[in-house]
């Protein structure tokens, strides 16, 4: 049998399509290798957010590259946002490439593929024949965890964000599509969905005239959902989070107490040539609404430091306003200009050892709030859905809380159980406890 391996680099969502390409693949009568070297077709589904994420996947490239001087006749597939940034060059770049595909393409891979004869031409997709992978074969490695992609694309016009360039405009799926898939996963045994959307909180405004909906209406129809017990989503936009999503997360038992909102600046001046659409003050005082309304609301967030012309007095109102919400944890970016981007070619771009700088020392408070809000759960019970033995103490078992904090704990459960913890210990990252008793069988 021939044999396949995907490396994955960057967000959910490419992890999620990477669950569609290894479907698909396995439809082709593949099966799964467990390196590299095993495998006949080395597939690489990149991301191109950050010039990090490029590095690292030139450096797998060129492992792959010595791979297939020694036999030939492996083919290397490269999928996803880099591939599609760089359509117009990755042959040239990368002689050694076989097929190139872009995340709205994974539906056609298996006609690149030749539909497991090899007969290989070497070719890419791009945006103009996206279509939803919902409907594809999937390959899930988590028994009761599993992500559900809601739409695809995105509208906004941040202008550090080379998203919008890769993933083209946003598409919803339809309502009834979703619910069919959650529903199908629920009878498969997941008891945890998360819902995936480049901007969750647009989700269906595209849908009109034909069907009248909002994200809210969603999250209602997943709840009702027999077997699920916990609803995620990730991201929304803090311009789209509207009353009708913050009543659904307050009524709906299955979703969780947990909101990751990209607050990226905490500067309305740098938010403004960010084009985010927001200020500080209506982003606090959507934070207000949102813990009014949900009582023990955990709030994440992404942050960026050094975007072109942010002073240090911008820096101290993010380095403020991490304090000020109280975040229970955060992503921290130093900004990387990319190609094409409105921000790439703005003046005033800030020199490295100034972005290093600041980025350090917003981690730091990051570190101290995460720590505080976490100490603030010491003594408490908390439901945990397990997931596996832990990394560090093996006699520990891992598990996360609804509000999406990483527990340690000892205790006797199966992975997809949901126990109550008490809570013993906390660090900025996660949470130490014992088990208390089962919730549900
Ligand atoms: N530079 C740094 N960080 C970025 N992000 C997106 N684009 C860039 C960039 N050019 C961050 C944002 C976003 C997260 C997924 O990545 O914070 O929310
Ligand atoms: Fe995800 Fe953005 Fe990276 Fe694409 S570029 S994989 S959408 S983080």
């Amino acid at each position: 049998m021939r044999r396949y391996h995907v490396t994955t680099f960057g967000c959910q969502m490419n992890a999620h399509d990477s669950e569609r390409i290894k479907g698909m693949l396995e439809e082709l009568g593949l099966g799964e290798a467990p390196s590299q070297e095993d495998a006949d077709v080395l597939v690489f589904n990149t991301c191109t957010i950050r010039e990090k994420p490029d590095q690292k996947f030139a450096a797998h490239l060129a492992q792959a590259a010595a791979v297939k001087r020694r036999s030939p006749d492996k083919v290397i597939a490269v999928g996803g946002c880099y591939a599609e940034a760089q359509r117009g060059r990755l042959f040239e770049l990368y002689p050694y490439v076989d097929v190139a595909f872009g995340p709205g393409s994974i539906p056609h891979l298996g006609e690149w593929l030749g539909a497991g004869g090899f007969g290989l031409d070497r070719g890419s997709f791009g945006l103009e024949e996206r279509s939803f992978a919902g409907e594809l074969p999937m390959h899930r490695d988590r028994t009761f965890q599993a992500w559900v992609q809601i739409s695809m694309g995105c509208n906004s016009k941040c202008a550090y964000c080379i998203v919008p360039a890769v993933r083209g405009r946003e598409v919803s799926r339809r309502p009834g599509d979703v619910v069919a898939e959650v529903t199908r996963l629920a009878v498969e045994g997941v008891r945890e969905v998360t819902l995936l959307g480049q901007n969750v909180n647009s989700w269906g405004r595209d849908l009109a005239p034909e069907i009248h909906t909002e994200f809210g209406e969603l999250l209602r129809a997943c709840d009702a959902v027999d077997g699920i017990e916990r609803i995620r989503f990730t991201s929304p936009h803090p311009k789209d989070f509207r009353r009708p999503v913050i009543e659904a997360m307050a009524d709906c038992e299955t979703v969780c107490e947990h909101a990751h909102l990209p607050l990226q600046s905490g500067s309305s001046r740098i938010l403004k040539t960010m084009r985010r659409t927001y200020t500080r003050e209506r982003y606090f005082r959507l934070v207000d609404e949102l813990r009014s309304a949900i009582p023990d609301l955990a709030l994440s967030t992404d942050l960026i430091v050094g975007f072109p012309g942010e002073t240090e007095d911008d820096f101290y109102d993010t380095m403020a306003a991490v304090e000020e919400v109280g975040f229970d944890s955060a992503f921290t970016f130093v900004y990387s200009p990319r190609a094409g981007t409105e921000a790439a070619a703005m003046q005033e771009q800030i020199p490295d050892d100034v972005k290093r700088d600041r980025i350090e020392r917003l981690v730091d408070v990051v570190q101290r709030t995460a720590a505080r809000r976490n100490a603030e759960r010491v003594g408490r019970v908390e439901e945990v859905l397990v997931e596996a033995p832990s990394r560090t103490d093996q006699t520990l078992l891992r598990g996360r809380t609804r509000r999406n904090t990483t527990v340690n704990f000892s205790g006797e459960a199966a992975p997809g159980e949901l126990v109550d913890v008490l809570i013993d210990g906390a660090t900025s990252m996660t949470l130490r406890g014992a088990q208390a008793a089962r919730v549900a069988a």
